[in-house]
């Protein structure tokens, strides 16, 4: 059942969905933390500090952030796993090239698929400039997310790949979130004018909050 389920388009659709709608939790809470930065070194620094100790006594020291880091890696395997083989689906299902050149998949499938890539090759990135310093400016300071932060944004390159990795995740959201409803089975014509308008709205959020923060280490507004 299970197997016929996950075999099945409407399986791997539903897979995405919810692995995307977990995503897009994590997204929301982690825009809001970011808007900490605004209020100085010491309160974003000690909100970092708090992700790693969250529900102690119960949890030990970074249980918790460890619980969401395999529940996030997780929901990143399957979406990938899963948009992976609805695509090579699609490609085969498509007829072959009879005239000059295959048709090509629409607007939106295209810039899903290469927004994804975007967004995957970001993640890694920013994983290894904010929490592992590999490819950090500067001296990485752990422990110290505030000077990191500035570090980062203090490059032509930093700005360059975050800012565009934001409209990608802008796109992509808006996008994703109206397909995810339209699979788990939203619709009906008030109902997707109104998801199509939370689509747009979460999108529009997401993106001008995480982008804020970059302009705002450019621009002086936080050094
Ligand atoms: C301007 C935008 C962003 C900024 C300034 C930012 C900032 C940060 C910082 C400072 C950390 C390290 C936190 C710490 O170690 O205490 C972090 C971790 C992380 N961020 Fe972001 N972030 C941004 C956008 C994003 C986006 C768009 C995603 C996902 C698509 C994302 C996913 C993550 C993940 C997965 C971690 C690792 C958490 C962990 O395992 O410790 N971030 N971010």
């Amino acid at each position: 059942m299970t197997r016929t389920l996950w075999d099945s388009s409407v399986g791997k659709k539903t897979v995405m969905a919810v692995s995307g709608l977990i995503m897009l939790l994590y997204l929301v809470v982690h825009m809001i933390g970011n808007l900490k930065i605004f209020f100085g070194s010491g309160e974003f620094n000690h909100y970092a500090h708090w992700l790693r100790t969250m529900g102690e006594p119960f949890l030990h020291y970074e249980w918790a952030l460890w619980i969401v880091r395999v529940v996030l890696v997780a929901a990143v395997v399957l979406h990938a796993t899963s948009a992976y083989q609805l695509s090579r689906r699609d490609i085969r299902a498509r007829p072959a090239s009879y005239v000059h050149r295959k048709p090509r998949a629409g607007y939106a499938t295209r810039t899903m698929r290469w927004g994804g890539i975007i967004l995957a090759l970001f993640i890694v990135w920013h994983i290894l400039d904010l929490t592992t310093g590999t490819v950090h400016p500067g001296g990485f300071q752990s422990g110290h997310p505030y000077q990191n932060v500035i570090d980062t944004f203090s490059t032509w390159y930093g700005n360059t790949i975050y800012i565009v990795a934001m409209l990608a995740l802008g796109l992509h959201v808006q996008h994703g979130f109206w397909s995810a409803a339209q699979t788990l089975g939203a619709g009906n014509a008030a109902r997707d004018r109104a998801l199509k308008a939370l689509a747009n709205a979460l999108a529009l959020v997401l993106t001008l909050g995480f982008i804020s923060v970059p302009v705002a280490v450019m621009t002086g507004v936080v050094s």
